[in-house]
């Protein structure tokens, strides 16, 4: 029995020397050490031997397996350091190569245009105020003296949640709200969003406006053409040309819509102002006093004046952009030139 121990220990030993995989030093574990292995069957002879030589071969074979044991397990750890080594190294990371870099959003065109308009407005003391984009016909048409027959009441020209309600087609609206919320004197600017249902070249279903309502003791047209001329300017250049041009508006009289000379051809007449060298810019006029009795204002003491212009219209012309749709469709490529 001896001998056979012995001979088990040299052909595993043999074995182990030979063999390089994980799964092969398991292998050899569970042939030799495992429950139907061939030194577990070996000690099943063991009761058999003589009593003299139990202890002996007892604990030879106890040797046997501790040192089996030992190797496999020493060969299998080598194995799983020299994997994790070898990911170690294939993981690492360069640190030579140059960074991806952080992409910042931006500010779009629009929002910056119309921070840029409020931010002039601010220097001339108007203060800015917003109204609800769903709004009540009563502040969006009668309050501003547009009465049910109006051409702009057609339902072509507005969106109508219900008889009543509507999305706003300008931001007149918000000259009510201020004025019914205080007394004289006014003097507000407010951005927004606006609805109508065009779509073209130079129209989009949503766009933004800036509304200005000035009320005071003694306001009169020279107030109008002085800030308005001042804004202009300041937006578009010292040298900017300006034209006045009579116009109409119901909630205020008289009316005068803003020309500026063509920012495209500096007057001389292209496709952009439609060869008249004048590109049409804001509407304007004095506060109607049907409009300052609505809010209950005293149409003996003070008087005002109020304008509505166009962001989109002036982000275009400011960066030279001819589609108004090029402005939502989100771009990137658009947008990052800003
Ligand atoms: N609300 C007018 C429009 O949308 C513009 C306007 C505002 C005109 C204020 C006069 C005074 O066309």
């Amino acid at each position: 029995m001896k001998e056979a121990l012995e001979d088990l220990r040299r052909k595993a030993d043999g074995e182990i020397d030979s063999a390089k995989t994980g799964g092969e030093f398991l292998d050899i574990k569970t042939r030799y050490l495992g429950r139907k292995g061939l030194l577990t069957d070996l000690l099943r002879g063991l009761k058999d031997a003589a009593p003299e030589d139990k202890p002996l071969l007892g604990k030879l074979s106890n040797d046997i397996k501790k040192s089996l044991l030992e190797k496999i397990e020493r060969a299998l750890e080598d194995i799983e350091s020299g994997d994790r080594d070898k990911a170690l190294r294939e993981a690492r990371i360069d640190v030579t190569l140059p960074g991806r870099g952080l992409r910042y959003g931006k500010v779009h065109p629009v929002t910056r245009v119309e921070g840029e308009i409020c931010d002039i407005f601010a220097t001339l003391g108007f203060s800015v105020v917003e109204g609800p984009e769903v709004e009540l016909t009563y502040y969006n048409f009668e309050a501003l003296n547009i009465p049910e027959d109006h051409p702009a009441r057609d339902i072509h020209d507005t969106f109508y949640v219900t008889d009543n309600i509507v999305l706003r087609t300008h931001t007149s609206p918000v000259q009510i709200r201020t004025m019914e919320q205080q007394p004289p004197p006014v003097r507000i600017l407010s951005p927004g969003k606006v609805y109508r249902p065009d779509s073209d070249i130079s129209h989009t279903p949503m766009f933004h406006q800036v509304e200005g309502l000035l009320v005071d003791k003694g306001i009169t047209f020279g107030d109008l053409k002085g800030v308005l001329t001042f804004f202009l300017r300041q937006m578009f250049g010292s040298g900017t040309q300006l034209r006045f041009r009579p116009s109409f508006f119901p909630f205020t009289e008289p009316s005068a819509e803003v020309d500026i000379q063509c920012v495209m051809c500096k007057g001389s007449g292209c496709r952009v102002c439609g060869q008249s060298g004048w590109i049409e810019i804001l509407g304007s006029g004095m506060v109607d006093p049907e409009v300052f009795k609505t809010v209950h204002y005293d149409t003996e003491e003070i008087s005002g004046f109020a304008f509505g212009l166009g962001v989109e219209r002036i982000a275009m012309l400011k960066y030279g952009i001819s589609d108004i749709r090029l402005f939502f469709e989100n771009d990137r490529r658009f947008l990052e030139q800003f």
